[in-house]
């Protein structure tokens, strides 16, 4: 077993958190949120997204939010982005890098980008050429890597389809979500190991939702194998519009309490990450889904 000493975390809050959310969130809290998040330390900060406003309307104020943010050097700002529409939105708002999302089942591909997988490769190859020539860095989400809501099971082959397919285009790194949260530890192996097939370790992130409680145990397991990038959602904030019934992003601030608690750095405060996660969770009249933050609240509370 060997684990990395550092881990680098995306807190992807302000858009997987937040795209969900049905009551309106004002682009002033969005902008408050990313502020709060990199002054707890956050190196990479996963935005918002340029889709479509009326199959996603919580991200309309893409470029809002994008101008608003006072930027911190060494911070990166990233995006999604599916197709060119949305890439030359959102290279005017100036993103360190961009995102195009796939899938590694064809019925959440469908769903998800009104497209099937090959179509999708081809919308994204022309917007993975114009970002690394704008000098724009360029990460591929690959979601339903061990299961979909419209297919169950997602076989570790049709992930490295996926991965190859990523490759060939030049995306340069990919992130391998459980985007249900049904992912358990050894199945999440799997789809981690057929991604290395295709890419080196230092360029697969975690992502992984927490619906069955599991997104602790699968970070751990994708750390026992070397991978050090992960994603997460500040207050377990989140889901996805086209996965119903699936929940936020583990949350950060369990990843943080566990990394740090195996001697892992993160250079990242919890006690301020925490701060951030009441803010937003203040804000939209719930209670975190974080227990850490549950725990260390009430024992602020004394
Ligand atoms: P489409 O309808 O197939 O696109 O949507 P189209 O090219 O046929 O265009 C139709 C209309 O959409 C046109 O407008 C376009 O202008 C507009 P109209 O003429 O009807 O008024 N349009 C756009 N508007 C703004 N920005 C754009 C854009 N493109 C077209 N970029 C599309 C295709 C991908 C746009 C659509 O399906 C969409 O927006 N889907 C939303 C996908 C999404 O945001 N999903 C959630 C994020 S993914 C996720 O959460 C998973 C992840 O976290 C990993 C994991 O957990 O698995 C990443
Ligand atoms: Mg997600």
């Amino acid at each position: 077993m060997s684990l990395p000493s550092r881990v680098q975390l995306i807190d992807v809050g302000p858009r997987d958190g937040l795209q969900n959310e049905k009551q309106p969130v004002p682009a002033a809290v969005k902008i408050e949120l990313v502020h709060r998040l990199q002054a707890a330390g956050l190196k990479e900060i996963e935005v918002t997204s340029f889709v479509s406003p009326k199959w996603v309307p919580q991200m309309a104020d893409n470029a809002e939010v994008m101008a608003g943010i006072q930027r911190q050097s060494g911070v990166r700002y990233s995006v999604l982005t599916p197709n060119l529409q949305g890439f030359e939105a959102a290279l005017k708002t100036q993103p360190d890098e961009i995102v195009v999302f796939g899938a590694a089942s064809e019925a959440f591909s469908l769903k998800n980008i009104n497209c099937s997988i090959a179509e999708s490769i081809e919308r994204f190859a022309p917007v993975v050429q114009a970002a690394l020539a704008a000098g724009i860095a360029v990460r591929g989400a690959m979601s339903c890597t061990v299961g979909c809501p419209y297919e169950g099971d997602v076989a570790p082959e049709r992930v490295a389809y996926l991965a190859g397919l990523m490759k060939q285009i030049g995306v340069q790194r990919v992130d391998v979500a459980d985007t249900i949260g049904a992912g358990t530890p050894l199945k999440v192996q799997k789809a981690i190991e057929a991604t290395l097939q295709h890419y080196d370790v230092d360029q697969v992130c975690g992502h992984f939702h927490d619906t069955y409680g599991q997104a602790l145990s699968n970070t751990l397991a994708a750390l026992q194998m070397g991978v050090w990038n992960f994603q997460s959602s500040v207050a377990g904030l989140g889901g996805c519009p086209y996965a119903k019934g699936a929940t936020g992003n583990v949350a950060t601030e369990e990843v943080i309490y566990m990394l740090h608690g195996m001697g892992i750095e993160t250079g990242i405060d919890l006690d301020k990450l925490i701060d951030a996660g009441a803010f937003i969770s203040d804000f939209l009249g719930r209670k975190t889904q974080s227990r850490v933050a549950t725990a260390i609240l009430n024992k602020r509370a004394g």
